[in-house]
């Protein structure tokens, strides 16, 4: 699938004023700076659809993008920022929250990971939750142009021996891109195609 139009629909920290209707929605979660805007840029051939910054916290609201006016595209404030302040850490982790457990047209969270770091306890933390909360993720590895591919290959090998050996018994989606070299995009738009044609045989009477 190739990303023909991609709109800015609307931001918000509420969930009531997120799009109505039932167009399905694919949100982007991860640390601070793991590169979320970037990667929806990347993907739509957009320089500033979404926006971006070298100094982590950018993104601050939950940000819709209509994609091919068939699909949303959900850029999200990062976590673990620690410059932000306690109060509004909180004001970020409800309403963030509330998006996961509320938004019914949410098929599938993509939480992005720097494959530059070892596997950090806040990012396993988070996938544990939405395992609770049974939303479907994937991985995204992210900045893949920072290092070479044997130490690619290591880190994620790394990752996946960390995530059996803790809660899961089975993986979850893997990618990995660079949203510099702009690789990896094509297989995440062909998950996303897929899970479109699934919900939308699912959802036909
Ligand atoms: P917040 O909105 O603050 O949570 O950050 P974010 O996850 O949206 O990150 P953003 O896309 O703003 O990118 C953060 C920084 O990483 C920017 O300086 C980007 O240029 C850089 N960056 C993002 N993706 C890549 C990548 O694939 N390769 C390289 N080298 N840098 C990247
Ligand atoms: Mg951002």
């Amino acid at each position: 699938m190739d990303i023909k139009s991609a709109q800015f629909v609307i931001s918000n920290t509420d969930l009531e004023k997120c799009p109505k209707g039932s167009l399905p929605e694919y949100a982007f979660i991860g640390r601070s700076n793991v590169g979320k805007s970037s990667l929806i840029n990347s993907l739509c051939h957009k320089k500033n659809l979404a926006k971006t910054s070298s100094r982590p916290g950018k993104t601050q609201l939950i940000n819709h993008f209509l994609i091919n006016g068939k699909w949303h595209l959900v850029d999200l404030p990062g976590y673990g920022y620690a410059r932000v302040s306690k109060s509004q850490k909180k004001v970020f982790q409800s309403f963030i929250t509330t998006y996961f457990e509320k938004r019914k047209q949410l098929i599938n969270a993509f939480l992005l990971i720097d494959i530059r770091h070892e596997p950090q306890p806040i990012d396993l933390k988070f996938m544990e939750w939405l395992g609770e909360n049974q939303i479907p993720f994937s991985i995204v590895f992210t900045k893949a142009d920072k290092l070479k591919p044997k130490a690619q290959d290591r880190n994620i090998a790394h990752y996946k021996q960390e995530m059996l050996a803790s809660t899961w018994e089975e993986l979850p989606p893997i990618f990995v891109t660079s949203s510099l070299h702009r690789t990896g995009g094509e297989e995440i738009l062909k998950y996303i195609d897929l899970l479109n044609t699934e919900y939308l045989q699912n959802t036909k009477v």
